[in-house]
């Protein structure tokens, strides 16, 4: 495989491929003419966004916390893949140390860093040896944002294994891509004129004064998939949000 820009014949797997950052990215790869299969949970989800992704794009429910359904789906898979996108979000783990239950903690690791562990070692099988993985992580892993650190923690042990990953699977190319606040429809949780407030703050002080769109992360994704010369990297999409201030 050469660096190049089309992924004409490839095959593409986007876990949380149905929504935000995933969807993007399925839409760009499917755009340069891989053959995309997006996963999650929800099939009404799934059908919607095939219906905005396009190309060659197909769907299969799969939830990515139980490792059983993991390992069937690769195994059911009828060609090699070339790239693994993991998108998926999870959930858990948040809020002030003080007030975070070990018990909640933990769930926030079923919810992304052990879906991450089990789809990436599922998906070794069916990978080609000259393909991709890239793990979409979180700005709170190489940042100080308060009420963060059991998502740094969750994050942190993700982009942790990028390195040693890249070469202990090497050709394979192993990379990720850390979001700062993007604006997807991971935050429907958070009430609308909420969520309106909360975004024009963060805004204010990113360097670029917006928040992040799904596009921004996916065009990242769609470097790491394509340039052959890049593996073990975890780079920041954040607006600059996190960069240190020196107070
Ligand atoms: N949005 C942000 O501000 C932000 C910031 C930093 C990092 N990130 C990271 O970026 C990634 C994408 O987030 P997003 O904002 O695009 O979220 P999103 O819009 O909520 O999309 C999440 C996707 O993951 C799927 N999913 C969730 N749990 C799953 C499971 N157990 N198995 C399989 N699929 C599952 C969802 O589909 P179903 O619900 O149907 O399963 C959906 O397709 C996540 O890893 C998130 O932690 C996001």
């Amino acid at each position: 495989m050469t660096s190049s820009r089309s992924l004409d014949g490839q095959y593409a797997v986007v876990v949380g491929g149905s929504s935000g950052v995933g969807e993007a990215t399925a839409a760009l790869l499917a755009a340069d003419g891989a053959e995309v299969l997006i996963a999650g949970r929800d099939e009404g989800r799934l059908e919607a966004a095939l219906g905005r992704i396009g190309g060659k794009s197909s769907g299969r429910r799969l939830d990515g916390s139980d490792p059983e359904q993991v390992r069937a789906f690769f195994a059911a898979l009828d060609r090699e893949l070339d790239h693994l996108v993991l998108a998926l979000s999870g959930g858990g783990g948040s809020g002030p140390i003080s007030a975070l239950h070990p018990d909640e903690l933990a769930a926030g690791f079923d919810g992304k860093f052990w879906p991450f562990v089990h789809i990436l070692q599922a998906a070794l099988t069916r990978l080609r040896p000259d393909g991709s993985v890239t793990f979409v992580t979180a700005a709170s892993a190489r940042a100080a944002f308060p009420g963060t650190a059991g998502l740094a923690a969750i994050n942190g042990a993700l982009a942790a294994m990028v390195p040693p990953l890249a070469v202990e699977l090497a050709p394979l190319r192993v990379n990720a891509v850390s979001p700062g606040v993007i604006d997807t429809p991971w935050w429907d949780q958070v009430p609308t004129e909420r969520r309106a407030e909360l975004f024009e703050g963060l805004a204010a002080t990113t360097p670029v004064g917006r928040v992040g769109r799904a596009e921004d992360v996916a065009e990242v994704i769609r470097l790491l998939v394509g340039n052959t010369f890049m593996t073990g990297t975890v780079i920041d999409c954040t607006g600059g949000v996190n960069l240190p201030t020196g107070r």
